[in-house]
């Protein structure tokens, strides 16, 4: 079995963390050893006393991603879950790890400010938290993510089954016995990693 890192990116309350608390169990029935690196759980371990400078993030991010790697190449699935603003840092990650399989959890500002279940996009908004990313600070959407979830638009599950028939595609996980995915998603998932030279 092979180890890989499931690099969750996306905006704060975008989904990353539940996702990552939701594919654990799969991947556990699946015979992998998984460790979840979450980024409030780093903040208060591993970058504790870190800000959210762009220095301080880019510090943070490349912990995670030592972690991450270290973990993967023995034979773990990392899973980790933090904003991870900068294309730069995920893609210098990116080349130093082993399997690295990026998930960027998209959503727009509108519904993050509707859900917003710890009141920060309102504080940002309202100018109470300065470098609040995606009001006030940059996020960088990666391009060419390997998986593409739409937490707007779609379920927790379907989300999931997304991910997890794109790791069984990338031979990364074996099947299992009940796929849930679409036809038209089988479709979308296929075209994705066809295009990115994985298929
Ligand atoms: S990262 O940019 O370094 O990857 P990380 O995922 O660890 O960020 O932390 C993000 C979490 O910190 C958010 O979910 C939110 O709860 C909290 N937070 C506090 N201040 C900020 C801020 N200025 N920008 C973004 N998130 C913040």
């Amino acid at each position: 079995m092979k180890g890989f890192t499931l690099w969750f990116t996306g905006l704060s309350g975008s989904g990353k963390s539940t996702l990552a608390q939701a594919i654990e169990p799969v991947l556990l029935e699946r015979g992998v050893m998984v460790e979840i690196l979450d980024g409030d759980e780093v903040r208060t371990n591993l970058s504790k006393g870190l800000g959210f400078s762009k220095e301080d993030r880019d510090t943070n991010v490349r912990r995670i991603g030592f972690v991450a790697n270290l973990l993967s190449r023995n034979e773990v699935v990392a899973i980790t879950a933090a904003i991870s603003p900068y294309k730069s840092v995920r893609d210098e990650i990116r080349a130093r790890t082993a399997n690295f399989v990026e998930v960027y959890t998209e959503c727009s500002i509108e519904k993050l400010t509707e859900r917003d279940p710890k009141g920060l996009y309102k504080k940002a908004l309202a100018g109470e938290i300065a470098n609040f990313t995606g009001v006030s600070d940059p996020y960088e959407a990666p391009e060419n993510a390997e998986i593409v979830v739409n937490t707007e638009q779609e379920s927790l599950e379907e989300s999931l089954d997304k991910i997890v028939r794109s790791l069984e595609l990338m031979g990364l996980i074996p099947p299992g016995e009940d796929n849930h995915t679409s036809p038209e998603e089988e479709v979308v998932i296929r075209e994705r990693l066809q295009a990115l030279g994985y298929l």
